[in-house]
């Protein structure tokens, strides 16, 4: 006997929204201490030429341990710069979401002392470690937060001093010579404009890769890495496994949003990558024939901050004129975890 046929499922309604998301201002916050390849060269066996060619970095900014600035000062002051540029004040926000996995202490969080010292009063306040994918990661949970109306306005942060956990040795040196300290934040507001907003937008993780950057914390066997005191609290790094895992993850990642937003490569007027090393963001760049002016690097000068990376560089844009209303964007991370994740804005 024919079986008689399945009835066919209807597709899922897609929900109708009625606000729009906007990113209303972008701030960010430096420590003042510069970190150069030749200061380097001082402390550990290592060369300006070495570091140059491998990564592109020349320079990054890290915090003194004595007289700060903490992962709290940098949050503070990127955040309040986004407010006074969204002409807001801190009572405006409903909600403070701090990316990082370098807080000043296990808690209060950062944002909980954000909140407070920028007078935001009792709101909700949350960190969330995503490690170099927090910013991505942050962007995304607060756009449908407004998006579906449990926020209207919220303060987005990425910051870390991840040079806290950087072991300044010779043993250290392939780690140590990438990263720098530095938060941004920017300003996410409901708006009645229901097209602006994300376009497509993507958050993995996998663990099994997890022994390829990693911070241990005690003395013992993490993963397969052998215990080594030098190592404990300070970043574990197979770095050619972790370049090998970002050059073919930052092409996937790019067609695959593009893909479910339905937009070619030359539609998005500007690409932010997290900052982690030259070369493995202009092999992405010349992979989809992106001019310089639209895929945007600045590890030059401040090496691999985490999750401040692209707030960094976002807010470089913003204030020089070249991100404007109505273009659109597209942020993308990878970092430990192992995490990845996109999110492509209509501004
Ligand atoms: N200065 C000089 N020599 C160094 C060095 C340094 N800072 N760090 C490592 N070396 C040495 C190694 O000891 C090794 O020496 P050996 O051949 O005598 O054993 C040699 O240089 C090559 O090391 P290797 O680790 O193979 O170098 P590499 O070409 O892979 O470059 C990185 C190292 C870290 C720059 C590179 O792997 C990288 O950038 N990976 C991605 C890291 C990343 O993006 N991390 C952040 C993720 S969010």
């Amino acid at each position: 006997m024919t079986p008689a046929p399945t009835p066919s499922t209807p597709p899922p309604a897609q929900p109708t929204f009625t606000r729009g998301v906007r990113i209303a201002g972008v701030g960010s916050a430096l420590p003042e201490r510069i970190l150069s390849n030749a200061d380097l060269e001082k402390i550990m066996d290592t060369s300006d030429e070495w570091i140059v060619q491998r990564t592109g970095i020349r320079e990054r900014r890290i915090h003194d341990p004595k007289t700060g600035p903490s992962t709290t000062d940098l949050a503070t002051e990127a955040l309040q710069k986004a407010l006074d540029r969204a002409g807001m004040v801190g009572s405006d926000l409903d909600l403070v979401l701090c990316a990082t996995m370098t807080p000043d202490m296990p808690t209060p969080s950062v944002s909980c002392l954000v909140a407070d010292r920028i007078g935001a009063g009792q709101i909700a306040a949350i960190d969330l470690n995503g490690a170099c994918s927090g910013f991505v990661y942050a962007m995304n949970c607060a756009h449908d937060f407004i998006r579906i109306g449990s926020q209207t306005t919220i303060g987005v942060i990425g910051a870390d001093l991840i040079t806290r956990f950087v072991d300044y040795s010779t043993f250290g040196r392939a780690a140590a010579i990438l990263f720098g300290d530095a938060a941004g934040a920017c300003i996410l507001q409901a708006c009645d404009d229901t097209s602006k907003g994300l376009l497509a937008q993507a958050m993995h993780s996998d663990a099994s890769r997890a022994k390829h950057l990693f911070i241990p914390c005690c003395e013992r066997d993490f993963f397969d890495v052998e215990y080594d005191e030098r190592r404990v609290n300070s970043v574990q790094m197979n770095g050619q496994a972790v370049f090998r895992f970002a050059v073919t993850t930052f092409p996937k990642l790019i067609e695959q949003t593009l893909e479910s937003a339905g937009v070619q490569a030359g539609d998005v007027d500007h690409y932010i990558c997290h900052q982690s090393n030259a070369r493995i963001l202009t092999a992405a760049r010349d992979r989809f024939g992106l001019p310089e002016d639209r895929f945007h690097i600045n590890i030059g000068s401040r090496g691999n901050t985490v999750a401040a990376s692209i707030p960094l560089i976002l807010d470089e844009l913003t204030q020089s004129g070249r991100v404007k209303e109505g273009q659109k964007i597209m942020f993308l991370a990878f970092g430990a975890g192992l995490t990845w994740g996109s999110s492509l804005w209509q501004l």
